[in-house]
């Protein structure tokens, strides 16, 4: 480096391009590897609060406290620019970025080299930024004298970057550390508009890098933001074939049949942010048509990796919204029809997903030809499905009715998905609620029981079936334990009257409400 070499560092947040930033000959060259844009500033990297008197001009009190708490660490600061800093690194400007890195190896080469070293993140300009060693000789491999393999990145995405030369200081790009922690030391900080925005035609955002379109997968993104469950159901309702999903951890059986990268848990934003190149980058080189990525809320991290997703979208998102999906299921007898009738007069939108089958199997030909596929001609001339012919083949060979079960399934989801959109409470009525997969775009997912003797009681009179039968169809159905063990809550019906127990219902469903929307 002290000759004028470039050089691959790790640092917890991203892989940097690294070369002596006092050197404009070796800047030069930094520029010429990316391909990047000759007017986009290079931050320097310095080892310690230490050395900004060095490079800085006017270093304000609240530099140093940032400082003191958060250096080394995910955190760019912008200040004046001493000239000893050239203007090649600066990009013209008169302001200069400076951080201090949390990761040993690239300190001491610092340190060793005893000069700023000049680093934006390693990838060629415009794709996702490296986060291991592999991915920048993805990128550099032949163009730069050396890389040094410091392992996965902590942090994985790039630094946050605070303009202190402005009152109030200003976040340029959020990154590794949250704007609530900036907010604890400075007090106000204002955001800049290119962080959750495409800027306007010919508008110059405040950090020149704000204006590329960044980490770019070759196939069109579209970012989902809102509930997670949301975001799910509605990239499943929206998905066609050939096209890709980034997803939460939770959602991703959903998706088995497409290609899809997951993030990490849909609450562990700290894995999110360790992910998300990684995901963007993955769907580089496949034949995907369009990617759908489920985003997080702004809080803490999320602000960063929704940045990043939505930079690779070009900001084109969809928000699902924060509505409530409750699944409910049940045995006959045990008052789901009540308890259903509850929730719709709450304002819930009933979805039944019987009924649902049944009319797809009768319009939807992609499920009626899967079918057919699978099992022989199965439907009468009349277009009605042979019930005797499909369950005499089902019915006796367990492996034939899971078949059947997962193409009912895989055509499903995706239109009771569709159906459940733009409503604001939506109450999904299905037997195999847990089974199919619909309880994981549930917020709740609600077993109704009730006492053997009264269940068998209900379906005597309401059926006119003997006694006998009756506990027959009971024995044949799932034990009470089943729900208590599946299902999120448990709705119990011991009432003797069905309006007593809607009442029950809907105060019951009132209160889940109330504690959904907290
Ligand atoms: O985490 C990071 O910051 C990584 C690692 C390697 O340290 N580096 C990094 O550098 O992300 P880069 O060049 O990819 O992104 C730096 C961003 C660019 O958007 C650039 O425009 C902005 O910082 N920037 C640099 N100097 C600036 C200045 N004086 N004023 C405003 N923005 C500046
Ligand atoms: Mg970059």
């Amino acid at each position: 480096m002290r000759r004028g070499g470039l050089v691959g560092i790790p640092t917890e947040t991203v892989y940097g391009l690294g070369a002596d930033g006092l050197n404009a000959d070796a800047v030069r060259r930094i520029f010429e590897a990316k391909g990047r844009p000759q007017d986009n500033p290079l931050i320097l990297h310095v080892p310690s609060a230490d050395w900004l008197e060095r490079y800085c001009e006017n270093v304000p009190e609240s530099a140093y406290a940032l400082a003191q708490r958060f250096w080394p660490g995910p955190l760019t600061m912008i200040l004046q620019r001493k000239s000893i800093v050239p203007l090649r690194t600066t990009g013209g400007l008169e302001t200069v970025g400076v951080r201090c890195p949390d990761h040993p190896v690239t300190l001491a080469i610092i340190e060793a080299a005893g000069v700023p070293i000049a680093a934006p993140s390693g990838n060629t300009s415009g794709r996702p930024s490296p986060t291991a060693a592999r991915h920048m000789i993805e990128d550099m491999s032949g163009k730069i004298d050396a890389i040094v393999d410091g392992g996965e990145c902590t942090v994985g995405v790039e630094s946050t970057i605070i303009d202190l030369t402005v009152t109030p200081p200003r976040l340029l790009r959020p990154g590794g550390l949250p704007l609530e922690a900036l907010q604890e030391v400075l007090g106000e900080v204002a955001v800049d508009k290119a962080v959750q925005q495409k800027l306007a035609e010919g508008e110059k955002p405040r950090a020149p890098g704000m204006k590329y379109r960044h980490y770019a997968p070759k196939a069109p993104v579209t970012v989902v933001t809102g509930d997670a469950r949301r975001s799910a159901a509605y990239i499943l309702g929206s998905l066609r074939e050939g096209e890709g999903v980034i997803c939460f951890d939770e959602f991703a059986p959903l998706f088995g049949d497409f290609t899809v990268h997951t993030l990490g848990a849909a609450a562990d934003k700290a894995e999110q942010a360790r992910r998300v190149f990684d995901a963007l980058r993955a769907f580089d080189g496949t034949e995907v048509t369009a990617i759908y990525a489920q985003c997080p809320d702004d809080a803490g991290l999320g602000l960063a990796i929704g940045n990043r997703l939505k930079k690779a979208a070009g900001f084109h998102t969809v928000d699902a919204g924060n509505g409530l999906i409750f699944g409910l299921t049940g045995g006959t007898g045990a008052g789901k029809t009540s308890a259903l009738r509850a929730l719709e007069k709450l304002g819930g939108y009933i979805l039944d997903c019987d009924a649902l089958y049944h009319e797809m199997l009768r319009t939807d030909s992609a499920m009626r030809g899967a079918i057919t596929d699978a099992f022989g001609d199965v439907f009468a001339p009349d277009g009605a499905l042979d019930r005797q012919k499909l369950g005499s083949i089902v019915f006796s060979d367990a492996a034939a009715l899971e078949r059947l079960n997962a193409i009912v399934y895989r055509h499903l989801l995706p239109e009771a998905a569709r159906r459940a959109q733009g409503h604001a409470i939506v109450g999904l009525d299905a037997i195999n609620l847990i089974e199919s997969g619909l309880s994981r775009l549930c917020c709740r997912t609600v077993g109704v029981t009730a006492p053997a003797e009264l269940r068998v009681a209900r379906i005597m009179a309401r059926d006119g079936i003997s006694e006998e039968y009756a506990r027959l169809r009971i024995a044949a159905q799932k034990p009470d334990t089943y729900y208590r063990q599946h299902c999120t809550d448990v709705l119990v019906n011991t009432a003797a009257a069905p309006e007593e127990f809607e009442a029950q219902a809907q105060s019951f469903f009132a209160r889940l409400i109330e504690e959904e929307q907290v």
